[in-house]
């Protein structure tokens, strides 16, 4: 995710806000900039890479060098600014390129920004800027901002901000500056995380505490839908409106450790927390329409070829694989198109049949697994056309592809895949509603209807992340000595069996295994003892009835059913040892919401058997060797 950091005050900007970018370097990125007001002027400076790429460039211009950012770099490096901004970009919109770095600005560079997260509604505004006079230079999203910001400024930013934010659909956190206002900052937040950090005679602004934590750690929380006005003297809030907002500060104790986590104790748990936000992220835009998907953005693969496409093949490896499943059922169901699934590091050596008519979708979150790569290479080879879902831009799969589908959830720490998986299973949604609209295999009504379930999926994680930690900590104190664990799911229900056994396998070192439901009586069902835990995907759907016998079946045998359940199975809540209720959505999306607890239990249960969740023994979060 990207990072945003701002600073108002006394003392040399460009320090603080390199100290600042450099603090936030542990949430990925892949260029970085900053911008600077002294003197009348303001200026950027933007490099492609790590952040000693942005200081050698300011290093050399100020030095005089020739080498290329313009007088901008020259003026950055040399004036004693008190006032900037600066940001680290994962790219999401638009290739990694100097032009699409942050900060951004407008035609007559008079405001610049810096921007986290998506605004939905940037093409719709771009054209009418575009239309008015505005001259973009990047392929962003964020850079509309500055230009809306500008065309709104009358004399006071906080006004333009205001006005600006009221036209802006999306989420995300931007913080923005005039060179005719040099010693104010002003910030907006919808959804995405922005912080104040408060000084004596200076202040702090970022999307994270660690950006400050070493100038300050006195804090105010910038709410959802509040504009921020920072001046070296003090802080406003305020609403969209302009009323002023009284906000508290508070004292923040975590060392930096601690806040490079967000609070959290482990990045897994972090990463588990993000996962509203990053499948809001990953739909936003894509489903701006209301009624329809569209995927038509950079690099994306010609939808012309989804027409004429006979059958898909998925490849992928671990996790992604589940993602896979899922996506299977849904583009199945939706698009009515034969979907196989294939173990990457199998289909590569079996010689496989495929070519022209197939579509290959390689499933990678970091976009480097050797052996996804190589089945999708086997299948281009054959005349396939091969279309890459991927977390990272510029990894090999990217290069790889005819087309691909960025996921959108930011750097994944954590060894273990939970962020990344949740945005795969979005991405393939979005993918089986673009089929379907395309093939006219779902009436307009039912697209329309899933659009607005996909849009409902970030409140029923949050939902769900803020009601199952008691029930699951129970589950995990009950269990967590237990040697060998079952999870059992039927249709979609199963690959999140899978994954939640994949979880809990791969942090915990217990043994696990995962079944449809309906084999479970042709060989596991010997496994089950007295007190064996059976975790089982019992979601609304229309299987769920089947479910609920072979859970009984478990029951006789005296294991311990654990069940992940929504309304429409409360009534076997008094049948199970446990129940883990979660928000009822359409039953094709559930998975999304029913991974959320199995996650959580693998990570409350290697916990309590105190072993680093973050980094699993054995196990590497690129795997680019076979
Ligand atoms: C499990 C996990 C692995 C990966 C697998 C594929 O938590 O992370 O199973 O899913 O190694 O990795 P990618 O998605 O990078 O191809």
């Amino acid at each position: 995710m990207c990072g945003i950091v701002g600073y108002v005050g006394k003392r040399p900007a460009r320090e603080l806000l390199l100290a600042g970018l450099k603090k936030l370097e542990y949430r990925g990125y892949d260029s970085a900039g900053i911008s600077l007001i002294a003197d009348d002027h303001i200026d950027a400076v933007r490099a492609v890479g790590n952040l000693s790429a942005l200081e050698a460039k300011l290093g050399a211009n100020a030095a005089g060098s020739a080498d290329g950012a313009g007088d901008g770099a020259v003026a950055v490096a040399e004036r004693a600014a008190t006032t900037g901004i600066g940001h680290t970009r994962w790219a999401t919109h638009g290739r990694v390129s100097e032009e699409n770095a942050h900060p951004h600005y407008d035609t007559d560079d008079q405001v610049h920004v810096v921007v986290n997260g998506i605004v939905e509604n940037y093409m719709t505004l771009k054209r009418r800027l575009s239309d008015d006079g505005s001259d973009f230079t990047s392929e962003t999203d964020a850079e509309v901002i500055a230009h809306l910001i500008a065309s709104h400024y009358d004399g006071e930013l906080a006004a333009a901000v205001r006005a600006a934010f009221a036209e802006l659909e999306g989420h995300f956190a931007f913080v923005a500056m005039s060179v005719r206002e040099p010693k104010t900052l002003v910030a907006a937040r919808r959804e995405c995380p922005l912080v104040v950090g408060r000084g004596e005679g200076e202040q702090f602004i970022a999307s994270a505490v660690p950006a400050f934590l070493a100038q300050t750690r006195t804090v105010q929380q910038v709410e959802n839908g509040e504009i921020v006005v920072l001046r070296p003297r003090g802080v406003e809030f305020q609403t969209v409106s302009g009323d002023p907002i009284a906000r508290e500060t508070e004292q923040v104790d975590w060392d930096e450790d601690t806040a490079e986590k967000g609070g959290y104790e482990t990045f897994m748990l972090k990463e588990i927390h993000e996962q509203a936000d990053t499948v809001a992220e990953t739909i936003a835009d894509r489903v701006a329409r209301g009624t329809g998907v569209d995927l038509d953005e950079p690099g994306a693969l010609d939808e012309a070829l989804f027409v004429g496409v006979d059958r898909i093949v998925v490849v992928a490896c671990g996790t992604s694989y589940h993602a896979g499943l899922i996506g299977r059922y849904a583009i199945e169901e939706w698009a009515r198109l034969p979907v196989e699934m294939e173990i990457a590091s199998e289909y590569r050596y079996r010689n496989p049949v495929v070519g022209e008519g197939d579509l290959v979708i390689g499933i990678s979150q970091s976009g480097e697994t050797a052996d996804t790569l190589a089945a999708m290479r086997t299948a281009r080879q054959r005349g396939a056309k091969v279309l890459a879902i991927t977390n990272v831009m510029g990894s090999q799969i990217t290069r790889d592809s005819d087309g691909v589908l960025f996921t959108r959830a930011g750097l994944e720490i954590g060894v273990a895949a939970t962020k990344t998986f949740v945005c795969q299973v979005a991405a393939i949604y979005l993918l089986g509603l673009r089929l379907a609209e395309l093939r006219g295999s779902l009436p307009p009504e039912r697209i329309a209807t899933l659009v607005g379930e996909l849009g409902r999926l970030p409140h029923c994680i949050e939902e769900t992340l803020a009601s199952v930690g008691t029930p699951v900590a129970q589950i995990a104190e009950d269990h967590w000595r237990d040697e060998f664990f079952l999870y059992l799911g039927r249709h979609v229900g199963l690959p999140v069996a899978l994954e939640g056994a994949l979880k809990l396998k791969e942090i915990s070192y217990i043994a696990t295994d995962a079944y449809a439901a309906g084999e479970m009586k042709h060989g596991p069902i010997a496994l089950l003892g007295d007190r064996t835990p059976v975790v089982c995907v019992a979601t609304d759907s229309p299987v769920l009835e089947k479910m609920i016998s072979n859970m009984q079946e478990v029951r006789a045998r005296g294991a311990h059913v654990i069940a992940i359940t929504t309304a429409a199975s409360a009534h076997i809540a008094d049948q199970v040892e446990v129940a883990i209720p979660v928000p009822a959505i359409d039953w094709m999306l559930q998975p999304i919401v029913a991974v959320v607890p199995l996650q959580l239990l693998a990570y409350e249960i290697a916990k309590r058997r105190g072993l680093n969740v973050d980094q699993p023994r054995n196990l590497a979060k690129t795997v680019t060797v076979e």
